[in-house]
């Protein structure tokens, strides 16, 4: 009998472990996250989240369909469309860092004037029934008056310039950069994704609908920059106080710009068109370290370049916190993909928490953590730093006096770039503090010159603050996602068991917009193409820039549509 257990001592322990367990469970229930938690597994979600909109097609549609067809599917408008485009890409509008102005080297910029002619040439129509300005000589701006001037102009924008094409690179290239070289199915050349085909897009509808003898009521405006990939201080800059003196502040209507466009959402399988409403701010930094020099012999233990790289270390030990507020596209993007993801692909707790987000601590603070592990999604939701320029030093067996460190940095939806001042300003005054010396950040003397030297702390170039975001949900947008389900799913995708889903979304990058956000706050970095990966489907800004030519007519069978929603 030896060994047998004692059952009454055995069930007081389970009793005992139990009621243990209970309170730990309380305990553990209201102490941490527990409480939220089972909110996000068990509430379910609001049904109000990313609606689909509906359809938009224009009256005339209804009425006769039969251009909207052609230009989609008309073999004859597609040659003659095909050979505009080409065409235009063959004028060489290559744009180098720096250009002078426009006065001061006119034989720098004439290149444009050839781009005009050809614009002249090619759409004399245009030219005849519009307005045409010429805003810092080759900025364009063409006008076409709507007949009830109470409603603010539409405007579509693009820009006439190019990147260069790297010297070296010239024999890489499948067919010559500005030859326009058409298959039948893919255009080739530098400018004909970014952005020639949205320019030539924007002549095309308005060439049609004039000889339509379409008449607008909301006045439609089409502008075009000439230096966009430099930053547009030369075109578009002057294009902007052009028309907030011709038309006031926010006088415009909305804008559209180019900017992302549909692809398969590679999380829900959706087809998913991406606006975009917001763009990051930018800003460079400089920060310069001054010590005495002297022979390398007897050096002091840390040289400018030795503490300068303390404080790069520094700088890179503390990345910016990502942040993920309503006021971010980028949450109403996941939302969108997460509320429509009817397939069930993203992980539940993923996506309940996604949902959530915008009001929930728990699951906002959930999706960051697993979203940051993404680098195409943690950037949307942080302010990114990167060391790009180091320099200093001269000579083997002398101390460096000076040393340089540029960091770049895009700022989050929810900063500023006083925030990026502020945050390096401590880090530098840190390692100024530890080694003695003096500081000089944005212009304030925080510590004074030592003899040891002194840290100057400036902002490189010119800064751009995060955009104003574009609202959703409003009539405006939906006139832009139905056209786009319009033609996506009339004619595009006519078998989807989902509708397409649009969800706004923010440019890493800047376009032109940036110098436009007087004239209205509905801005559109938008060009409905579909593409399943932007990059490698038009190798923009590299060797063999394409695009799929059905692309560009769907681009501009929207512009043709869209112009004419807004009217109604
Ligand atoms: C265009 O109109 C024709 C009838 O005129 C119709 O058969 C066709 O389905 C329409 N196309 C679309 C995409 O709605
Ligand atoms: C639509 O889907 C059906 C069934 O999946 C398929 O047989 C048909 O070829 C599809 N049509 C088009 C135009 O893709
Ligand atoms: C926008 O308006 C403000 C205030 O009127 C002005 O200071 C600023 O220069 C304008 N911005 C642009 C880009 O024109
Ligand atoms: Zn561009």
């Amino acid at each position: 009998m030896i060994g047998l257990p004692d059952e009454s001592s055995k069930k007081s322990k389970k009793y005992g472990a139990v009621s243990i367990a209970a309170i730990v469970v309380v305990i553990v229930f209201f102490s941490t996250n527990l409480f939220a938690w089972s909110k996000i597994l068990l509430l379910g979600q609001d049904t109000d989240i990313c609606p689909i909109v509906k359809i938009e097609r224009p009256e005339s549609f209804y009425k006769d369909n039969s251009t909207v067809t052609n230009i989609l599917q008309g073999d004859e408008f597609r040659k003659v469309s095909a050979e505009k485009l080409s065409k235009a890409v063959q004028v060489d509008t290559q744009i180098y860092d720096d250009p002078p102005e426009v006065d001061s080297n006119p034989e720098y910029w004439a290149k444009f004037k050839k781009f005009h002619k050809y614009l002249e040439k090619t759409f004399p129509t245009v030219y005849e029934h519009l307005e045409v300005n010429t805003v810092n000589t080759y900025g364009l701006v063409f006008y076409w008056k709507g007949s009830n001037s109470k409603l603010k102009p539409l405007m579509l924008t693009a820009h006439q310039d190019v990147v260069p094409v790297q010297e070296e690179t010239l024999g890489d290239w499948s067919h010559p950069p500005f030859e326009g070289y058409f298959d039948g199915k893919t255009m080739f050349g530098r400018g004909v994704s970014d952005c020639k085909n949205v320019l030539v897009s924007i002549m095309e509808t308005l060439e049609i609908l004039i000889k339509q003898d379409f008449k607008p009521e909301r006045g439609i405006i089409a502008a075009f920059g000439m230096d966009e990939e430099v930053s547009g201080w030369h075109g578009a800059s002057h294009i902007a106080g052009y028309l907030e003196e011709r038309f006031g502040k926010d006088g415009i209507y909305a804008i559209i710009d180019e900017g992302a466009g549909l692809t398969k959402d590679p999380f829900t399988g959706n087809i998913i068109a991406m606006p975009g409403t917001g763009e990051k701010g930018y800003v460079d930094v400089e920060i310069s370290l001054t010590t005495p020099g002297g022979h390398s012999s007897v050096p002091p233990d840390h040289t400018s370049i030795g503490i300068l790289s303390e404080l790069a270390y520094v700088i890179e030990q503390e990345q910016y916190e990502p942040v993920l507020t309503e006021l971010n596209p980028t949450l109403h993007m996941l939302q969108c993909q997460a509320a429509h993801d009817h397939r069930k692909k993203i992980p539940g707790i993923l996506r309940k928490s996604i949902l959530r987000a915008g009001y929930d601590k728990v699951a906002n603070s959930f999706v960051l953590k697993q979203l940051s592990k993404i680098p195409s999604l943690r950037y949307l939701m942080q302010t990114s730093q990167a060391l790009d320029i180091i320099s200093g030093g001269e000579k083997n067996n002398a101390l460096p006096e000076n040393a340089k460190l540029l960091v770049n940095h895009r700022v989050a939806i929810e900063k500023n770039v006083d925030s990026v001042k502020e945050a390096i300003t401590k880090k530098v005054l840190a390692v100024a503090k530890k080694h003695d010396v003096g500081l000089n950040a944005f212009g304030k003397k925080l510590l004074e010159p030592t003899a040891k030297g002194n840290f100057d702390v400036h902002v490189s170039g010119k800064s751009t603050e995060t955009a104003p975001v574009t609202p959703i949900g409003d009539e405006l947008w939906g006139y832009v996602a139905g056209v786009t389900r319009h033609i996506f799913e009339d004619y595009v995708f006519t078998n989807l068991t989902d509708p397409v889903v649009v969800a706004p979304a923010i440019m890493t990058g800047n376009t032109d917009t940036r110098h436009y956000w007087n004239l209205t706050d509905h801005i559109y970095r938008y060009s409905p193409m579909f593409m399943l990966d932007f990059l490698k489907d038009t190798n923009v800004h590299s060797v063999d820039e394409h695009i799929e030519f059905d692309n560009h007519l769907r681009l501009l069978a929207f512009f043709y549509e869209f112009i004419q929603v807004v009217q109604q």
